[in-house]
């Protein structure tokens, strides 16, 4: 590898809620936030972040150049994005998904994506309308939008014979038709489930949306995260219509894990759609680009950061085979479909639980409490689901898997 997937980063006092803060479950259903240094684990381990979505790996060298060129001039006064953000990005998606015709007109900056999603709410939904997501789902829109008093239409995706995640189509139509739906958040790849959506697929959502009207926020933050056997298709390529009826959100963030550093993007084809959307944007004046986090944006979305992003997908890939593996060889009744995208694992610990006769507070507990510091997935909706980071060098996921084995799955 030409670049550093293996060292491993002390990340504690460094700005980093992945080491710093630990939710712990408790048997009354709530799950207080602890930190790190305050927590109780054995002896001789230390912690293995694999929880919140951010990575343990350095950021691209092309980020950081970007960032420290900038750095030489020393005033930091009001500015405009330039040409080359717009360029980069336009690039970026011409080369990674095949994206013809994006305009600079048609990008956006966001502070966030979640962020993004919740605005894209506000110009398709009147106040406490309902919305249609699958779940699982991530805990940021469920949290966002039960905040903002939107009703969540849930649909939920379905294993299939082979064990991959499907949308049930019959189902999306009998809620968009029931409860007169209009707006759908659709998360591609999908997190937590990891699933990366076919042509087909995605092809067969545009027409149920088209037949119904219904307007989609797409929240694609994860589609550079993908195995090399599938591919990531932005929803607004597959049609026309879906194209002018889209509002899409993008970021280096999650690729490169420059969440500290903040900054997105939307990308929004249709005039209309677009000046409202900038209209909202404008009112509160409070979605303003860093110019640190542009040259940041600049650097990873260039050849160097290509070359990166295929780097840590490879070592994604080399994570998700090990865990997959093991999991299959060593953990009897725990069951995982195995993700095509993300670098996420969502596990359903049921049978698991029910064999050892331990609720998934208890499991969640021992397995802190040997450091493997995962997640719970029942805010993501799986009932008795556990959510697992893997961006981390592949040393520390073989020995988080070591300790599971050893210590907490098999004793
Ligand atoms: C699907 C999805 N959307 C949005 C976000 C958050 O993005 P941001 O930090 O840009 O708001 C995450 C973070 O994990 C995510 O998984």
């Amino acid at each position: 590898m030409k670049y550093d997937f293996t060292t491993i980063m002390d990340r504690y006092n460094q700005d980093a809620i992945a080491v710093e803060y630990v939710h712990v479950p408790q048997e009354d259903g709530t799950a207080p936030t602890i930190p790190a240094n305050e927590l109780k684990i054995q002896e001789g381990l230390d912690l293995i972040p694999m929880w919140v979505a951010d990575m343990n790996f350095p950021t691209c060298p092309s980020i950081l150049e970007a960032m420290e060129t900038r750095l030489q001039h020393r005033a930091f006064g009001y500015f405009k994005p330039r040409p080359e953000y717009f360029e980069s990005i336009i690039h970026w998606h011409q080369v990674r998904h095949g994206v013809v015709g994006l305009k600079p007109e048609h990008i956006g900056y966001e502070n966030g994506v979640l962020g993004g999603v919740m605005s894209a709410m506000q110009l398709f939904c009147a106040p406490g309308d309902k919305v249609l997501l699958h779940s699982p789902t991530y805990i940021g829109f469920t949290k966002s939008l039960s905040n903002y008093g939107y009703q969540l239409v849930h649909s939920p995706l379905k294993l299939d014979e082979q064990g991959i995640w499907r949308m049930d189509f019959a189902d999306m139509e009998q809620k968009i038709v029931k409860e007169n739906i209009h707006t759908m958040i659709f998360c591609s790849p999908h997190n937590p489930s990891g699933r990366v959506w076919e042509k087909e697929e995605l092809e067969t959502l545009a027409a149920l949306c088209e037949k119904y009207d219904v307007k989609v926020i797409c929240d694609e933050i994860w589609s550079d995260i993908v195995r090399a056997e599938y591919h990531h298709i932005p929803l607004q390529m597959v049609n026309d219509w879906m194209k002018n009826n889209t509002i899409a959100f993008y970021a280096p963030s999650k690729t490169f894990n420059l969440a500290g550093l903040v900054g997105s993007y939307h990308i929004i084809y249709n005039k209309t759609l677009s000046d409202r959307y900038a209209k909202y944007a404008s009112l509160s004046h409070y979605n303003s680009m860093n110019v640190l986090s542009m040259h940041a944006s600049i650097g990873a979305y260039s050849q160097v950061g290509m070359e990166w992003c295929d780097e840590l997908n490879q070592v994604l890939a080399t994570n998700v085979d090990y865990a997959y593996s093991f999991i299959q060889e060593h953990f009897q009744g725990v069951k995982l479909s195995k993700p095509q995208g993300t670098y996420m694992l969502f596990l359903d610990c049921t049978e698991w639980c029910k064999q050892h006769d331990m609720t998934v507070d208890a499991l969640m507990r021992k397995g802190i409490e040997y450091g493997v510091i995962w997640q719970d997935g029942r805010p993501f909706h799986g009932p008795n689901h556990i959510r697992m980071n893997l961006a981390l060098p592949t040393s520390r996921v073989q020995e988080a898997f070591r300790r599971l084995d050893q210590y907490v799955l098999n004793v």
